[in-house]
């Protein structure tokens, strides 16, 4: 009789202890701000190699930056992955980042990160136009090659973009501006410009979908996902960038401060950081330029490559941004769209 419970107590305790080996891997949540597709596959990669079950949930710059605001002291996420860098050193003066200097951050360039481990960046990004073919066409319009051109009359009514209050993107489009023009004429054109916009959407790669569709006829966004949608069957999308020189983006990854599972933000940090996770991207049509010094940008980047950029000052943007979004919505006399 003894035999047997030592033999029972024995099975159970193998058997929480098999419960218990699964469940040490524990688990992530990310707050994802790149694209959906590849937020998923970035994902399951993740778990499948580390067995630490992933969840995320894709969100535009500011909806997260709101996010992480309202959940300061009670953090649901513990990694932000994606989504220009701005915004996280905006996060950053809120304390509300985990500075983390990854060993595999070693392959990503002094200028793709921050000294103090606050933000690593991921991908590099241009800013630019997106334009309908068969609508400029018929419009007798031309596609616009500069920031001067999209305040010709023709284009009123016909362009759209995001809200900087809530997309990343706007919000490098906004500081790409003002660092180009200074900040009184940087907001009186954005002003002028409000006067051509059709409909400010909540993310920036809705402008290059409804651009492909033909709901509108120019947009403006990043040229990574301009080109995305044309590969994935919009033929009528052409794209064209500033000629005065535009703004990029660095796209981040950071661990968020009091997130609930900070050793494994520190493994997806790492993973993230590598050439493999990097080149991944591509297989889902991300086609940003890769950081990691070792890792093979996506063929379709190379078109834009000569794209003429403007110094843009990310530190700058990130300290600013409060002050240039209430500034824009003050002078535009918009909010960011809640859906
Ligand atoms: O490809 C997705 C992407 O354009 C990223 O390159 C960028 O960081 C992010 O989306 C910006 O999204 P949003 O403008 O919606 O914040």
């Amino acid at each position: 009789m003894k035999k047997t419970i030592l033999l029972i107590l024995a099975a159970a305790a193998l058997f929480v202890g098999c419960g218990k080996k699964e469940s040490d891997n524990g688990k992530l949540l990310i707050y994802a701000g790149l694209m959906e597709d590849h937020a998923s596959m970035a994902a399951k990669e993740f778990e499948k190699e580390t067995g630490i079950k992933t969840e995320f949930v894709r969100m535009s710059s500011g909806e997260t930056l709101a996010r992480v605001r309202a959940e300061k002291e009670n953090m649901s996420a513990s990694v932000w992955y994606g989504g220009p860098i701005d915004a996280f050193v905006a996060a950053n003066e809120e304390g509300l980042i985990e500075p983390y200097k990854s060993p595999v951050s070693e392959e990503i360039p002094a200028k793709f990160k921050d000294a103090n481990g606050v933000w690593t960046g991921i991908y590099v990004g241009y800013l630019g136009f997106v334009g309908n073919k068969s609508i400029l066409e018929e419009k007798g319009m031309e596609m616009p090659k500069s920031w001067q051109d999209l305040l010709k009359p023709e284009y009123k009514g016909e362009i759209v973009t995001a809200h900087p209050g809530s997309s990343g993107t706007a919000y490098t489009m906004l500081s790409t501006v003002v660092q180009s023009m200074g900040e009184e004429k940087g907001m009186e054109y954005m002003q002028k410009l409000n006067g051509q916009i059709r409909q400010y959407t909540k993310s920036g790669t809705a402008p290059g979908r409804m651009v492909g569709l033909g709901e509108a006829g120019v947009g403006i966004t990043f040229l990574h996902d301009a080109i995305k949608y044309r590969k994935e069957g919009y033929k009528d999308i052409i794209i064209a960038a500033p000629s005065e020189g535009t703004g990029f983006e660095i796209g981040g990854v950071a661990i968020l401060k009091n997130g609930p599972d900070l050793e494994n933000a520190k493994k997806f940090v790492d993973w993230a950081l590598s050439k493999k996770a990097q080149e991944m991207g591509q297989t889902v049509g991300s086609y940003q330029f890769l950081t990691n010094k070792d890792a093979v940008p996506p063929q379709e980047a190379a078109e834009i490559k000569d794209t003429k950029l403007i110094d843009y000052d990310f530190e700058w943007a990130g300290l600013n941004r409060k002050r240039l979004i209430e500034n824009f919505s003050q002078v535009t006399k918009t909010s960011a769209p809640k859906e």
